[in-house]
């Protein structure tokens, strides 16, 4: 594997490519963002990988400082799997001036859900993967469901900015018990460890009841609200802070219409919840 932290480096590695399969992470990897190695190159010829922490995604209260870089780790597992291409930049090959022009996701989209709760986090998060693009100029780029938001705005911005890269979604990679993988989850004491088991388990709870509803033709867009409601007392009477559990249409995460009650393969489940100092997020499609 060629680890490059130039852009001017990695153009050279990638010149006259025509089939580059890009998967973006923020490093600590796990077998979630390795699964998406897999797919990638499924897809593509070289498969390039970047690990950046990315600042402009995180608010001044957030884990920037504090979030894992296991660099070395991270290019053993990338070796396995065989990338041909890790980008690794520094903040200064990235930023070498401070990002004024930044790529701002419509309000209704990027502001609900994880923007509200995150404010500016996918303008960070869209700014640096169009940055991203024009470095490695992928074909195919893979984007995991763990981050449904995220998917579902990478994928209209690229469609609205006519931008040549096909944006391949991922299945969310689990522990044996549920437990989305996430980098995050690091941070878990054994306890918490334990219990945040629980997200998951109330999404898949929430998740058969409005199956269940559907297919007895007896769901209104008012049980969908109460389901919400009784989903955020579960986890909050157990000792989380929930931001939100929201279910919503698949199609462009607004709220459930009655026209959406006819099939349940219409919908997803969302879930971001705070365990102790850990906030963890979650999704299921219905
Ligand atoms: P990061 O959190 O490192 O995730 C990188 C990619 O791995 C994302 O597409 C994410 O959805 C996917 N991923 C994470 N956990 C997963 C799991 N359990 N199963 C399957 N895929 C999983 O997402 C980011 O970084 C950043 O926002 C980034 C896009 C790199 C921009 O900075």
């Amino acid at each position: 594997m060629k680890i490059v932290h130039t852009i001017q480096e990695l153009r050279a590695q990638l010149r006259g490519q025509l089939r580059t399969a890009f998967v973006p992470t923020m490093g600590n990897l796990h077998e979630g963002h390795l699964s998406l190695m897999r797919i990638a190159a499924n897809h593509g010829d070289p498969v390039v990988a970047s690990i950046f922490v990315n600042r402009l995604q995180f608010g001044p209260n957030e884990d920037f400082d504090k979030y894992p870089r296991t660099l070395e780790d991270d290019i053993a597992k990338l070796e396995k799997e065989g990338v041909y291409v890790l980008f690794a930049p520094d903040e200064r090959e990235m930023y070498p001036v401070p990002q004024e022009y930044r790529i701002s996701p419509p309000h209704d989209l990027g502001d609900i859900l994880e923007g509200e709760f995150r404010p500016g986090f996918f303008t960070g998060v869209t700014t640096v993967v169009m940055k991203l693009f024009q470095c490695v100029q992928p074909q195919v780029s893979i984007f995991g469901k763990k981050d449904y938001q995220q998917l579902m705005i990478i994928r209209r911005m690229c469609a609205q900015f006519s931008i040549p890269t096909e944006i391949i979604p991922a299945e969310t990679v689990r522990e044996d018990d549920g437990l989305a993988l996430s980098s995050r989850n690091r941070y878990l004491s054994a306890d918490e460890r334990r219990e945040a088991v629980w997200l998951s388990k109330t999404l898949q709870q929430t998740a058969d009841r409005v199956r269940q509803g559907v297919a007895q033709c007896q769901m209104t867009v008012h049980d969908v609200a109460d389901l919400e409601a009784a989903a955020m007392q579960v986890l909050n009477h157990r000792g989380w802070k929930t931001d939100y559990i929201a279910i919503r249409r698949r199609t462009d995460l607004k709220t459930v219409e009655a026209d959406d009650l006819s099939s349940p393969d219409r919908l997803v489940v969302l879930g971001a919840s705070k365990l102790g100092a850990t906030r963890l997020i979650d999704n299921l499609e219905i």
